[in-house]
């Protein structure tokens, strides 16, 4: 039985991963900083990437890996975890002869002037350069995660979105499957990228969201300014890879 090793299990991402990978006959292991008992069909293995701590007992006799952990926005730890850990990742993993590693990414990390994704593009780099075969895969905005988004903004009194921004969020669920896939087929040794089916704008987003929780908010029409905004506004967040997802953000506001 081939055993696939996620990390950042606990995310987003992860635990829909994990229960499609233990459906679909994968022996799955996971990583997370907090030990955790074995569920559904998962074990978990203490692993921390801004040390290395249990990384190189987590990957010792898997096939496979995919690698999800990541902790944004945070200065130096950011760094350490995303750089530093990735290398401890791929040198253990090149120990143990793992035969595939997917990292997932963000689409438009090469054309956003942002410091998060220039992070993400020099660790896609030590995945290419690395010994281990890989595929990476650049995804678009999770539908949890724009949710988050508004919901912070809104903690505001007001909803804030650039109406100009075009975004293309993705069911996690869809995108977990569509790793599987790429699980399967085996490594690509290139950088591909999967987006959700339908291309919106922020403002459109938070306007729906707003009224399928009933809650009385404005939407606050605000442009980004500078290089950033007008990286957004001209369509880097958003991919005409095929196939997409199938779940819309209408989809996931009935289902949540
Ligand atoms: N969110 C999005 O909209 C989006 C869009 C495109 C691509 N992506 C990419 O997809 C991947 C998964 O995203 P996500 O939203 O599912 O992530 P998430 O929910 O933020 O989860 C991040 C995971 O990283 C783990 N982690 C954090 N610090 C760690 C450390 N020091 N050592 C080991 N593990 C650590 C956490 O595990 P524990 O707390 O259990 O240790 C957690 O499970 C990321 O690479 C992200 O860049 C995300």
């Amino acid at each position: 039985m081939t055993t696939v090793l996620v990390t950042g299990g606990s995310g987003r991402l992860g635990r829909p991963l994990m229960e499609m990978l233990v459906e679909a006959g994968f022996e799955v292991r996971a990583t997370s900083r907090t030990a955790r008992p074995a569920a559904g069909g998962v074990r978990w293995v203490v692993a921390d990437l801004s040390t290395g701590r249990g990384v190189a007992e987590a990957v010792a006799g898997t096939d496979a890996i995919v690698h999800l952990a990541a902790a944004p926005y945070k200065g130096g730890y950011t760094l350490k975890v995303e750089l530093g850990g990735t290398s401890a990742l791929l040198a253990a993993a090149r120990e143990a002869g793992v035969g595939h590693l997917v990292y997932v990414s963000i689409v438009g990390v090469d054309r956003v002037p942002w410091g998060y994704f220039r992070t993400k593009v020099r660790a896609e780099r030590l995945v290419e350069e690395g010994d281990v075969p890989w595929t990476i895969l650049r995804a678009t905005q999770f539908h949890g995660f724009v949710v988050e988004a508004l919901s912070a903004t809104a903690r505001l009194g007001v909803v804030i979105a650039d109406p100009g921004i075009p975004v293309q969020p993705v069911d996690a669920g869809d995108l977990a499957r569509h790793l599987v896939a790429l699980l399967r087929r085996g490594p690509g040794g290139r950088i591909e990228e999967f987006g959700g089916p339908e291309v919106r704008t922020m403002a459109e987003l938070a306007e729906t969201w707003l009224r399928a929780g009933g809650l009385r908010r404005r939407v606050l029409r605000l442009r980004v300014p500078g290089r950033l905004g007008r990286a957004f506004r001209a369509g880097h967040l958003t991919t005409k890879a095929q196939p997409t997802g199938e779940i819309t953000w209408e989809d996931h506001l009935r289902r949540t």
